[in-house]
């Protein structure tokens, strides 16, 4: 133990953790719902003298409640799709979901960009899968054209708007991809759930194929400042869950006052339209400075910007100028993401002022300034 220890900090991988302080740009609260007035008043309001505090065990034995029950069916309604399911987090859902609905005689295709939660969820199914380069489909399709005539259910999984790179899945393709080859697609919301699409409602909503998908999962944990997740679907899918998906069957429903927070956080961020048009123009601002101070911000296109530095150490130093300046930022590295592809990650939220993105940006061009010669990507 203590030798692979010492192995990551030698390679600059080792993770340490603290307490954030300063200008956050490393929070997935992108609506800055976590401090809003409006949704601690909701949560104060649920806990009534005569409210339960915990569920008493699983949903399937004495942990369900109505309070859940309602809250999964505004999810759905939000979502658009018949019925949602709700685990006690992102990755729960994606593990019970994947590892529920494939199985070692199916197919799984999964963007090589894919969050972790999906890819143990693929391995846990022990399916067979295909890993395609990140957004790339001919490779897609070529992989699809080759198991053609395997059996098998095959299934394609990517994430809408991808957590390290803030670049976004071409859903419509992948679902006339899909809709050729016979795969079904799977669709994770995490960082569009109440940022992107009309009331936040993702992008598959956006892109207008809600119907056609066979589930969303939307966190709770991030734009809407709560945790947990909804698996969106049909009818079938949600009972399949209910009998299948271990991370449901096998772990304590979360108390029923919980429910209430995510009720009024969807209530907020369903309305939240004038930030989120904020939001989009912060981070185009943010990412056009960057460029043309000569900083590589990959092909993001939301409010998550990478700044790709390539070197361990390198994305370290600028994290390490950032946080001396007041911006809470973290170098992003291996295993995170691939080795050779270490960056910051700028997270931006509704809390983020312009004048602070024109400091980040002066702070960024001043510490690439100090380095000789300057080895950054
Ligand atoms: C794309 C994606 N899916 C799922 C998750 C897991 O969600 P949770 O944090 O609620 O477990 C994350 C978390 O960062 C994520 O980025």
């Amino acid at each position: 133990m203590q030798g692979e220890l010492s192995d990551l900090q030698m390679r600059a991988q080792l993770r340490t953790l603290e307490c954030h302080s300063g200008v956050n740009l490393s929070s997935n609260d992108y609506l800055g719902l976590a401090t809003d007035p409006r949704l601690k008043a909701a949560f104060l309001a649920a806990l009534q003298p005569n409210c339960q505090m915990g569920s008493t065990g699983s949903r399937l034995l004495s942990g369900n409640s109505r309070d859940w029950e309602q809250v999964e069916e505004e999810f759905a309604e939000f979502a658009g799709t018949s019925h949602a399911i709700y685990f006690s987090s992102g990755y729960a859902a994606n593990i019970g979901l994947l590892s529920s609905l494939l199985g070692p005689a199916d197919w799984v295709f999964s963007d090589s960009l894919n969050h972790a939660s999906i890819i143990d969820g693929i391995r846990l199914s022990g399916a067979r899968k295909v890993i395609y380069r990140h957004r790339d489909l001919n490779e897609l399709e070529d992989a699809l054209a080759l198991r053609d005539n395997e059996p098998g259910c095959k299934m394609i999984v990517t994430e809408s708007v991808f957590s390290m790179d803030g670049d976004r899945a071409p859903l419509g393709e992948l679902l006339l991809l899909g809709g050729k080859y016979g795969a079904e697609l799977i669709v994770d919301e995490a960082h569009a759930t109440g940022v992107h699409g009309p009331q936040g409602r993702g992008l598959a909503a956006e892109a207008g194929i809600v119907d056609n998908v066979l589930a969303l999962v939307h966190t709770c944990g991030k734009a809407l400042a709560s945790m947990g997740a909804f698996v969106c679907s049909g009818s079938t899918v949600k009972q399949f869950l209910i009998n299948r998906a271990r991370t449901f069957i096998f772990s304590t429903a979360m108390p029923p006052y919980f429910a209430y927070q995510i009720s009024a956080a969807l209530r907020i961020a369903a309305s939240a339209d004038l930030e989120r048009c904020s939001l989009t123009e912060v981070a185009e601002s943010l990412r056009a400075l960057l460029r043309e101070a000569g900083f590589n911000t990959g092909t993001s296109s939301s409010q998550i910007i990478p700044v790709m530095l390539g070197d361990n150490e390198v994305a370290l130093y600028f994290a390490a100028e950032l946080r001396r300046n007041g911006f809470a930022v973290r170098a992003i590295r291996p295993p995170t993401v691939s080795p050779g592809t270490s960056r910051l990650r700028l997270s931006l939220t509704t809390k983020i002022t312009r004048e602070q993105v024109n400091e980040l940006v002066g702070v960024m061009t001043a510490a690439r300034e100090k380095l000789a010669p300057a080895p950054y990507a």
